[in-house]
Protein backbone atom coordinates (compact mmCIF):
# COMPACT_ATOMS: atom_id res chain seq x y z
CA UNK A 1 0.00 0.00 0.00
CA UNK A 2 1.16 3.21 -0.99
CA UNK A 3 0.19 6.22 1.33
CA UNK A 4 -0.24 9.80 -0.33
CA UNK A 5 0.16 12.75 1.48
CA UNK A 6 -0.22 16.68 0.96
CA UNK A 7 2.98 18.91 1.95
CA UNK A 8 3.08 22.40 2.51
CA UNK A 9 4.93 24.97 4.54
CA UNK A 10 2.26 24.71 7.15
CA UNK A 11 2.55 21.15 8.11
CA UNK A 12 6.30 20.15 7.22
CA UNK A 13 6.65 17.47 10.51
CA UNK A 14 4.29 15.53 8.56
CA UNK A 15 7.84 14.60 6.59
CA UNK A 16 8.78 13.28 10.18
CA UNK A 17 6.92 9.97 8.62
CA UNK A 18 9.04 10.15 5.80
CA UNK A 19 11.97 9.66 7.28
CA UNK A 20 11.15 7.42 9.32
CA UNK A 21 9.98 5.08 6.27
CA UNK A 22 13.68 5.99 4.96
CA UNK A 23 15.80 5.29 7.68
CA UNK A 24 13.96 1.59 8.12
CA UNK A 25 15.11 0.85 4.20
CA UNK A 26 11.08 1.87 2.69
CA UNK A 27 11.04 4.34 -0.38
CA UNK A 28 9.45 7.57 -0.31
CA UNK A 29 8.42 9.80 -3.66
CA UNK A 30 9.02 13.31 -2.94
CA UNK A 31 9.46 16.67 -4.86
CA UNK A 32 12.71 18.25 -5.43
CA UNK A 33 12.86 22.14 -6.79
CA UNK A 34 13.96 19.65 -10.45
CA UNK A 35 11.63 16.56 -10.64
CA UNK A 36 10.04 14.29 -8.34
CA UNK A 37 12.63 11.48 -6.94
CA UNK A 38 12.21 7.65 -5.38
CA UNK A 39 14.21 7.87 -2.45
CA UNK A 40 15.87 5.43 -0.01
CA UNK A 41 18.60 5.11 2.86
CA UNK A 42 21.52 5.69 0.82
CA UNK A 43 23.78 3.74 3.09
CA UNK A 44 21.45 0.87 2.69
CA UNK A 45 22.53 -1.27 -0.05
CA UNK A 46 19.39 -3.36 0.04
CA UNK A 47 16.76 -0.81 0.72
CA UNK A 48 18.55 0.99 -2.57
CA UNK A 49 18.02 -2.60 -5.02
CA UNK A 50 14.40 -1.63 -4.19
CA UNK A 51 14.76 1.88 -6.43
CA UNK A 52 15.65 -0.38 -8.98
CA UNK A 53 12.95 -2.80 -9.03
CA UNK A 54 10.41 -0.28 -8.61
CA UNK A 55 11.70 1.64 -11.74
CA UNK A 56 12.68 -1.10 -13.42
CA UNK A 57 15.66 0.61 -13.83
CA UNK A 58 19.04 -1.05 -15.01
CA UNK A 59 21.03 -2.29 -12.24
CA UNK A 60 24.60 -0.36 -14.22
CA UNK A 61 22.97 2.98 -14.07
CA UNK A 62 24.20 4.64 -10.74
CA UNK A 63 22.21 6.74 -8.56
CA UNK A 64 22.48 10.32 -6.85
CA UNK A 65 23.53 10.65 -3.28
CA UNK A 66 21.39 13.94 -2.17
CA UNK A 67 22.07 15.56 0.74
CA UNK A 68 21.62 18.45 3.32
CA UNK A 69 24.48 20.28 4.20
CA UNK A 70 28.34 20.05 3.20
CA UNK A 71 29.53 17.34 6.07
CA UNK A 72 27.13 14.85 4.82
CA UNK A 73 28.83 15.40 1.35
CA UNK A 74 32.58 14.77 3.03
CA UNK A 75 31.45 11.92 4.88
CA UNK A 76 30.43 9.97 1.28
CA UNK A 77 33.14 11.60 -1.27
CA UNK A 78 36.24 13.06 -1.81
CA UNK A 79 34.99 17.14 -2.19
CA UNK A 80 38.26 18.10 -4.10
CA UNK A 81 38.72 22.06 -5.16
CA UNK A 82 36.94 21.74 -8.19
CA UNK A 83 33.73 20.34 -6.50
CA UNK A 84 34.08 22.74 -3.23
CA UNK A 85 33.74 25.92 -5.63
CA UNK A 86 30.56 24.34 -7.51
CA UNK A 87 28.99 23.32 -4.27
CA UNK A 88 30.09 26.63 -2.55
CA UNK A 89 28.27 28.39 -5.47
CA UNK A 90 25.37 26.42 -6.64
CA UNK A 91 24.51 24.52 -3.46
CA UNK A 92 21.67 23.92 -2.53
CA UNK A 93 20.52 23.78 -5.86
CA UNK A 94 20.18 21.71 -9.20
CA UNK A 95 23.53 20.22 -9.64
CA UNK A 96 24.82 16.71 -8.89
CA UNK A 97 28.47 16.69 -8.95
CA UNK A 98 30.50 13.87 -9.24
CA UNK A 99 33.57 12.93 -7.03
CA UNK A 100 35.73 10.04 -5.44
CA UNK A 101 33.48 7.65 -3.37
CA UNK A 102 34.30 6.80 0.43
CA UNK A 103 34.25 3.68 1.61
CA UNK A 104 30.86 3.55 3.28
CA UNK A 105 28.94 4.16 -0.24
CA UNK A 106 27.35 0.97 -1.22
CA UNK A 107 27.72 -0.50 -4.62
CA UNK A 108 24.25 -0.41 -5.77
CA UNK A 109 24.41 3.30 -5.53
CA UNK A 110 27.48 3.37 -8.34
CA UNK A 111 26.94 0.36 -10.12
CA UNK A 112 30.48 -0.21 -8.89
CA UNK A 113 32.05 2.77 -9.76
CA UNK A 114 35.13 4.33 -7.29
CA UNK A 115 33.46 7.90 -8.11
CA UNK A 116 30.43 8.77 -6.40
CA UNK A 117 27.30 11.53 -7.28
CA UNK A 118 25.84 13.99 -4.83
CA UNK A 119 23.87 16.91 -4.90
CA UNK A 120 22.47 18.90 -2.47
CA UNK A 121 18.65 20.06 -3.48
CA UNK A 122 17.11 23.72 -2.33
CA UNK A 123 13.09 22.24 -2.20
CA UNK A 124 12.09 22.63 1.48
CA UNK A 125 10.20 19.18 1.52
CA UNK A 126 13.97 17.42 -0.32
CA UNK A 127 15.68 18.95 2.73
CA UNK A 128 13.69 18.25 5.29
CA UNK A 129 12.69 14.52 4.47
CA UNK A 130 16.82 14.42 4.31
CA UNK A 131 17.47 16.00 7.95
CA UNK A 132 14.33 13.67 9.33
CA UNK A 133 15.97 10.86 7.92
CA UNK A 134 19.65 11.49 9.18
CA UNK A 135 21.18 9.64 6.24
CA UNK A 136 21.83 10.13 2.69
CA UNK A 137 18.91 9.53 0.34
CA UNK A 138 19.82 8.03 -3.03
CA UNK A 139 17.33 9.02 -5.28
CA UNK A 140 16.86 8.76 -8.90
CA UNK A 141 13.67 10.77 -10.64
CA UNK A 142 10.26 8.95 -9.71
CA UNK A 143 9.10 7.64 -13.14
CA UNK A 144 8.89 3.79 -14.84
CA UNK A 145 12.43 3.65 -16.47
CA UNK A 146 12.55 4.91 -19.81
CA UNK A 147 9.39 7.60 -19.51
CA UNK A 148 9.81 11.02 -19.33
CA UNK A 149 10.79 12.34 -15.84
CA UNK A 150 7.50 13.29 -13.14
CA UNK A 151 7.02 16.96 -12.34
CA UNK A 152 3.51 16.74 -10.52
CA UNK A 153 2.49 14.11 -7.86
CA UNK A 154 0.00 13.00 -10.55
CA UNK A 155 2.51 11.90 -13.01
CA UNK A 156 4.62 10.10 -10.11
CA UNK A 157 1.28 8.36 -9.23
CA UNK A 158 0.78 7.23 -12.62
CA UNK A 159 3.95 5.01 -11.85
CA UNK A 160 4.61 4.33 -8.77
CA UNK A 161 1.47 3.95 -7.05
CA UNK A 162 1.90 0.74 -5.42
CA UNK A 163 4.95 0.24 -5.36
CA UNK A 164 6.71 2.43 -3.27
CA UNK A 165 5.82 3.02 0.92
CA UNK A 166 4.63 7.22 0.24
CA UNK A 167 4.39 9.27 -2.13
CA UNK A 168 4.33 13.00 -1.28
CA UNK A 169 2.46 15.93 -2.96
CA UNK A 170 4.34 18.93 -2.84
CA UNK A 171 2.69 20.68 -6.09
CA UNK A 172 4.90 21.15 -9.31
CA UNK A 173 8.23 21.20 -9.55
CA UNK A 174 10.06 24.72 -10.14
CA UNK A 175 12.59 23.97 -13.00
CA UNK A 176 11.43 20.47 -14.82
CA UNK A 177 14.20 19.12 -16.07
CA UNK A 178 17.00 17.53 -13.67
CA UNK A 179 19.98 18.66 -12.59
CA UNK A 180 23.45 19.10 -14.34
CA UNK A 181 25.65 16.56 -13.65
CA UNK A 182 29.40 17.51 -13.76
CA UNK A 183 32.37 15.18 -13.04
CA UNK A 184 35.72 16.70 -11.14
CA UNK A 185 37.64 13.73 -11.29
CA UNK A 186 39.15 14.02 -14.70
CA UNK A 187 41.32 16.65 -16.15
CA UNK A 188 38.95 19.23 -16.75
CA UNK A 189 35.36 19.54 -15.14
CA UNK A 190 33.43 17.99 -17.61
CA UNK A 191 29.30 18.23 -17.55
CA UNK A 192 27.70 14.30 -18.26
CA UNK A 193 24.43 15.84 -18.42
CA UNK A 194 22.97 19.65 -19.14
CA UNK A 195 20.10 20.68 -16.55
CA UNK A 196 19.49 22.83 -14.21
CA UNK A 197 22.48 24.83 -13.49
CA UNK A 198 23.82 25.94 -16.92
CA UNK A 199 27.32 25.61 -19.23
CA UNK A 200 27.12 29.40 -18.89
CA UNK A 201 27.25 29.74 -15.11
CA UNK A 202 29.17 27.08 -14.84
CA UNK A 203 31.63 28.72 -17.20
CA UNK A 204 32.18 32.01 -15.21
CA UNK A 205 33.75 29.89 -12.34
CA UNK A 206 35.23 27.30 -14.26
CA UNK A 207 36.83 28.70 -17.40
CA UNK A 208 37.73 25.51 -18.08
CA UNK A 209 34.25 23.38 -18.01
CA UNK A 210 33.82 21.05 -20.92
CA UNK A 211 30.42 19.84 -22.25
CA UNK A 212 30.69 16.08 -22.89
CA UNK A 213 29.41 15.28 -26.86
CA UNK A 214 27.64 12.48 -25.79
CA UNK A 215 24.08 13.36 -27.79
CA UNK A 216 24.57 11.31 -31.19
CA UNK A 217 23.48 14.52 -32.62
CA UNK A 218 27.05 15.70 -32.03
CA UNK A 219 29.33 11.89 -31.76
CA UNK A 220 27.02 9.20 -33.08
CA UNK A 221 30.30 7.23 -31.99
CA UNK A 222 30.55 8.16 -28.68
CA UNK A 223 30.49 5.87 -25.67
CA UNK A 224 29.03 7.92 -22.73
CA UNK A 225 31.00 8.40 -19.26
CA UNK A 226 28.02 8.84 -17.21
CA UNK A 227 25.80 5.32 -17.83
CA UNK A 228 22.41 6.76 -17.80
CA UNK A 229 22.67 8.55 -21.15
CA UNK A 230 23.17 5.26 -23.05
CA UNK A 231 19.02 4.10 -22.61
CA UNK A 232 16.14 5.11 -23.87
CA UNK A 233 15.00 7.63 -22.01
CA UNK A 234 11.73 10.23 -21.60
CA UNK A 235 9.85 8.70 -24.21
CA UNK A 236 6.01 9.00 -23.93
CA UNK A 237 3.71 6.32 -25.49
CA UNK A 238 3.43 8.48 -28.79
CA UNK A 239 6.23 9.16 -31.29
CA UNK A 240 7.72 12.02 -30.83
CA UNK A 241 9.89 14.61 -33.73
CA UNK A 242 11.75 17.40 -32.93
CA UNK A 243 12.21 20.41 -35.54
CA UNK A 244 14.94 22.24 -35.52
CA UNK A 245 15.39 26.04 -36.63
CA UNK A 246 12.47 27.31 -38.38
CA UNK A 247 10.36 24.51 -37.60
CA UNK A 248 6.44 26.35 -39.12
CA UNK A 249 6.56 25.11 -42.43
CA UNK A 250 7.92 22.08 -41.56
CA UNK A 251 5.61 21.36 -38.97
CA UNK A 252 2.50 22.34 -41.13
CA UNK A 253 3.39 19.63 -43.69
CA UNK A 254 4.10 17.23 -40.55
CA UNK A 255 0.67 17.19 -39.62
CA UNK A 256 -0.88 17.48 -43.13
CA UNK A 257 0.69 13.78 -43.51
CA UNK A 258 -0.52 12.63 -39.85
CA UNK A 259 -4.25 14.20 -40.83
CA UNK A 260 -4.09 11.75 -44.08
CA UNK A 261 -3.02 8.86 -42.40
CA UNK A 262 -5.51 9.73 -39.49
CA UNK A 263 -3.55 10.11 -36.77
CA UNK A 264 -4.05 12.06 -34.18
CA UNK A 265 -0.95 15.26 -33.72
CA UNK A 266 -0.13 17.07 -30.75
CA UNK A 267 1.79 20.27 -31.23
CA UNK A 268 4.45 21.69 -28.37
CA UNK A 269 5.18 25.01 -29.68
CA UNK A 270 6.14 28.63 -28.10
CA UNK A 271 3.51 30.90 -27.04
CA UNK A 272 4.23 32.99 -30.66
CA UNK A 273 3.68 30.25 -32.85
CA UNK A 274 0.19 28.79 -33.96
CA UNK A 275 -0.96 25.32 -35.83
CA UNK A 276 -3.87 23.70 -36.52
CA UNK A 277 -3.88 20.38 -34.68
CA UNK A 278 -5.57 17.97 -32.32
CA UNK A 279 -3.80 19.54 -29.32
CA UNK A 280 -1.48 22.63 -28.97
CA UNK A 281 0.55 23.28 -25.82
CA UNK A 282 2.37 26.11 -25.50
CA UNK A 283 5.90 26.23 -23.32
CA UNK A 284 5.68 29.89 -23.20
CA UNK A 285 8.61 32.37 -24.80
CA UNK A 286 11.64 31.31 -23.14
CA UNK A 287 13.72 27.98 -22.39
CA UNK A 288 12.90 28.54 -18.67
CA UNK A 289 9.12 28.14 -19.62
CA UNK A 290 10.21 25.36 -21.79
CA UNK A 291 12.41 23.46 -19.31
CA UNK A 292 9.35 23.69 -16.61
CA UNK A 293 6.56 21.99 -19.02
CA UNK A 294 8.37 19.73 -21.02
CA UNK A 295 7.99 16.57 -19.19
CA UNK A 296 4.49 17.46 -18.09
CA UNK A 297 3.41 17.75 -21.68
CA UNK A 298 4.71 15.08 -22.66
CA UNK A 299 2.81 12.69 -20.48
CA UNK A 300 -0.71 14.92 -20.84
CA UNK A 301 -0.16 14.63 -24.90
CA UNK A 302 0.00 10.90 -24.07
CA UNK A 303 -3.28 11.10 -21.92
CA UNK A 304 -4.80 13.02 -24.41
CA UNK A 305 -4.47 10.32 -26.81
CA UNK A 306 -2.23 11.86 -29.50
CA UNK A 307 -0.29 9.23 -31.94
CA UNK A 308 2.31 11.85 -32.40
CA UNK A 309 4.20 15.13 -30.62
CA UNK A 310 5.61 17.64 -33.02
CA UNK A 311 8.07 19.76 -31.01
CA UNK A 312 9.72 23.31 -31.69
CA UNK A 313 12.92 23.48 -30.62
CA UNK A 314 14.35 26.28 -28.23
CA UNK A 315 18.15 27.93 -28.67
CA UNK A 316 21.15 25.97 -27.28
CA UNK A 317 21.98 28.49 -24.62
CA UNK A 318 21.09 28.65 -20.90
CA UNK A 319 18.56 25.80 -20.18
CA UNK A 320 17.98 25.57 -23.33
CA UNK A 321 20.81 22.70 -23.78
CA UNK A 322 19.07 21.04 -21.21
CA UNK A 323 15.95 21.22 -22.52
CA UNK A 324 17.39 19.85 -26.18
CA UNK A 325 19.09 16.93 -24.86
CA UNK A 326 16.12 15.72 -23.03
CA UNK A 327 13.93 15.92 -26.34
CA UNK A 328 16.15 14.41 -28.26
CA UNK A 329 15.85 11.39 -26.55
CA UNK A 330 12.74 11.51 -26.25
CA UNK A 331 12.41 11.70 -30.12
CA UNK A 332 15.00 8.94 -30.21
CA UNK A 333 17.33 11.15 -32.65
CA UNK A 334 13.91 11.90 -34.93
CA UNK A 335 14.95 15.45 -36.02
CA UNK A 336 13.70 17.22 -38.86
O1 LIG B 1 17.46 16.45 -10.66
C1 LIG B 1 17.88 15.31 -10.45
O2 LIG B 1 19.09 15.04 -10.55
C2 LIG B 1 16.87 14.23 -10.06
C3 LIG B 1 16.29 14.60 -8.70
C4 LIG B 1 15.38 13.53 -8.16
O3 LIG B 1 17.31 14.90 -7.81
N1 LIG B 1 17.49 12.94 -10.06
C5 LIG B 1 17.87 12.30 -11.19
O4 LIG B 1 18.40 11.03 -11.00
O5 LIG B 1 17.75 12.77 -12.30
P1 LIG B 1 18.57 9.98 -12.19
O6 LIG B 1 18.97 8.71 -11.53
O7 LIG B 1 17.33 9.95 -12.99
O8 LIG B 1 19.80 10.50 -13.00
C6 LIG B 1 21.11 10.42 -12.45
C7 LIG B 1 22.14 10.59 -13.55
C8 LIG B 1 22.18 9.39 -14.46
O9 LIG B 1 22.38 9.84 -15.79
C9 LIG B 1 23.40 8.62 -13.95
O10 LIG B 1 23.98 7.78 -14.93
C10 LIG B 1 24.31 9.74 -13.52
O11 LIG B 1 23.44 10.70 -12.94
N2 LIG B 1 25.29 9.31 -12.49
C11 LIG B 1 25.03 8.87 -11.23
N3 LIG B 1 26.18 8.51 -10.60
C12 LIG B 1 27.19 8.75 -11.47
C13 LIG B 1 28.61 8.59 -11.41
N4 LIG B 1 29.23 8.12 -10.33
N5 LIG B 1 29.33 8.93 -12.51
C14 LIG B 1 28.71 9.43 -13.62
N6 LIG B 1 27.38 9.59 -13.74
C15 LIG B 1 26.62 9.26 -12.69
MG1 LIG C 1 15.95 9.70 -14.55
Amino acid sequence: MTELIKVTPENISDLKKAGEIIKKGGLVAFPTETVYGIGANGLDGDAVKNIFKAKGRPSDNPLILHIADFEEAENIGEMNSTAKIIGEKFWPGPITIVVNKKQNVPDAVTAGLNTVAIRMPSHYIARQIIKYAGVPIAAPSANISGKPSPTCAKHVIEDLNGKVDMIIDGGRCDIGIESTVIDTTGEKPLILRPGGITYEQLKEILPNVEVEQHTRVENPAYKPRSPGMKYKHYAPKAKVIVFEGNALEKIEEELKICAAKNKKAGVFCSDNSNYTADLIIKWGTTPKDMAQRVFWALREFDEKGMDVILCEMPDKCGIGMGVRNRLYKAAAYDIR
